[in-house]
């Protein structure tokens, strides 16, 4: 572990985390994780969340995501990172798991901060506020952008919302990816289901 987070040295963490993500993301999605690190800021200021944080897993949250499939799972081996059902045939699924492990491994990211990396995939219905925060802001940043004008409404709709409710928003992305997945008939992560189902009991 070349750094350990913590409040003081956010900005030198942020700093290299940056230059790394330069180097290794394309462009389209490194101002994705720049886009994903502004929102989770936003939505931690009005939720109380660690901003530090935020910012650090808002930008980081892709790290694994342009790996290939062969790195993906040659990584997971390596590193000993468990494989469920869904992921072993949705390999992509598994930058979540990954993101995180290389956090932790790189640069000391608390274990709330891996959580959050972990759970933005799918979701999780551990997902505490931070994990909340990090999920919605990487379907509603504002570099999202959409031609169909439904998804353009559904867009405005779900950052509307996030200002106001967080897991209300968190239930909004799950329900829309799960029409998403049921209209494309793909496989559909349980995890999706726990995170909508707890929420929902919450509410009661
Ligand atoms: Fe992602
Ligand atoms: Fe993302």
């Amino acid at each position: 572990m070349e750094e350990i987070f913590n409040e003081y040295n956010t900005n030198a963490l942020l700093k290299k985390l940056d230059e790394d993500l330069k180097k290794t993301l394309s462009e389209k999605r490194y101002n994705h994780s720049i886009g994903v690190m502004n929102k989770a800021i936003e939505l931690a200021k009005i939720y109380k969340v660690d901003i530090n944080k935020a910012k650090l897993v808002g930008l980081a949250h892709d790290i694994g995501k342009e790996l290939s499939k062969e790195e993906k799972l040659k990584y997971v081996t390596e590193n000993n990172i468990e494989v469920d059902e869904i992921e072993s045939i949705n390999i992509g699924l598994l930058h979540g798991k990954i993101g995180a492990d290389i956090c932790k491994k790189k640069y000391g990211f608390t274990k709330d901060m891996q959580n959050a990396i972990a759970y933005h995939t799918v979701g999780n219905k551990n997902m505490d506020l931070l994990a909340k925060i990090i999920f919605v802001a990487d379907k509603i940043e504002e570099g999202r952008k959409y031609k169909d004008e439904e998804k353009l409404k559904r867009l405005d709709e779900a950052r509307k919302i996030a200002n106001e409710n967080i897991d209300k928003a968190v239930l909004y992305e799950i329900d829309m990816s799960l029409e998403y997945t049921l209209k494309k008939n793909e496989l559909i992560h349980p995890d999706s289901i726990y995170t909508r189902n707890k929420i929902i009991i919450d509410f009661e």
